[in-house]
């Protein structure tokens, strides 16, 4: 209680007492576990993180930095931030979504305000929809009622039992109350390899036509990507009523990756063990892997997966 006085007293002290407010806002801290206290987005951190270690892919590190910044900077939004990210495996999809977590939280991807979903863990019955539904709504409701700047992540989405998800629709619309909690500082993350087909014809494409992938934008792949995940026969976007109600604030693709992007991972990942010297192995690991499509091989079939077996290999 006494501590609620003291936070409620903070902005009854005036602009002159503003040096002083960092003093009592750690004072606060200190005593409260308050998730606004954990809740230190550091978006300097972020952009710089996606820009210097995700490799080939432009687009997510515009789309996640930008709508990140933009949400974040907003002090009433009026929806919660609903990010989709889809691209083929091994791409980064995964490691951006930690990257992402690790610059909002103090206590980073161990916050816990952080829920992750894995459909194959959490979800991994279908006939059980009906039970998931509830849990998950009570899970969501509950957690955004202790917190309203939480995250929820929902990895592998073509794993998730369709129906499921659609029990969040009422937490991802502008409407203004929901359960008396402020549902609108909330993020939300879904991850998919649905999508990854269009993905790459776009890429394929370009490519064929001379363009750079670089040149290539977020806005052509934007339905293309919505509409493959809704008609998709399997997965957890299969029919979902958030895309046919347009909740996703954006569809962020992941671009399949090239032999120099799949020897820059090697690289990163040597330097990390302190062999930063041995392009012997870059070479190695990159000539390794299998390409696709049959015709060019332009693009790794697994991305970046499974290279720190490979990098033992050749070692
Ligand atoms: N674009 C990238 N830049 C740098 N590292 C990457 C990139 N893509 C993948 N990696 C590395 O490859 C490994 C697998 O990546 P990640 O788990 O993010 O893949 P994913 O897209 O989630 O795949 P899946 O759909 O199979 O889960 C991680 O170690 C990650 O650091
Ligand atoms: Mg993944």
């Amino acid at each position: 209680m006494w501590r609620r006085c003291l936070w409620a007293l903070l902005p009854l002290l005036g602009p002159w007492f503003r040096p002083v407010h960092g003093v009592f806002q750690k004072l606060y801290c200190s005593l409260s576990d308050s998730c606004e206290c954990d809740f230190k987005p550091d978006l300097r951190g972020l952009e710089w993180d996606l820009y210097r270690n995700v490799f080939g892919q432009h687009l997510a590190q515009d789309a996640v930095s930008q709508e990140v910044s933009a949400f974040i900077r907003t002090k009433s939004p009026e929806r919660p931030l609903v990010l989709s990210l889809h691209g083929g495996s091994g791409t980064g999809k995964t490691l951006v979504s930690s990257m992402l977590v690790s610059h909002l939280y103090g206590s980073g991807v161990n916050s816990p305000h952080v829920h992750r979903f894995s459909p194959t863990l959490h979800f991994p019955r279908k006939e059980r929809v009906h039970q998931y539904r509830v849990a998950l709504k009570d899970w969501v409701q509950g957690n955004l009622t202790a917190c309203a700047r939480s995250v929820f992540l929902f990895d592998e989405m073509e794993n998730m039992p369709p129906g499921l998800i659609d029990v969040l629709e009422p937490f991802l619309g502008p409407s203004h109350v929901v359960y008396s909690t402020n549902y609108r500082k909330a993020i939300y993350v879904f991850i998919s390899t649905v999508g990854e087909r269009v993905i790459s014809t776009v890429t394929l494409d370009a490519r064929s036509s001379g363009r750079d992938r670089d040149e290539i934008r977020l806005n052509e792949l934007q339905e293309a990507i919505s509409q493959e995940a809704f008609n998709s026969t399997h997965g957890g976007l299969s029919r979902s009523r958030i895309l046919s109600q347009s909740l996703v604030t954006v569809f962020v693709p992941f671009l399949p990756l090239t032999r120099v992007h799949v020897e820059r991972c090697v690289q990163a990942q040597l330097c990390q063990r302190g062999q930063c010297e041995r392009s012997d192995v870059v070479q190695a690991v990159g000539g390794a892997m299998s390409y696709s499509p049959k015709l060019g091989h332009y693009f790794s079939s697994t991305g970046c997966k499974a290279i720190p077996a490979k990098i033992n290999l050749y070692l």
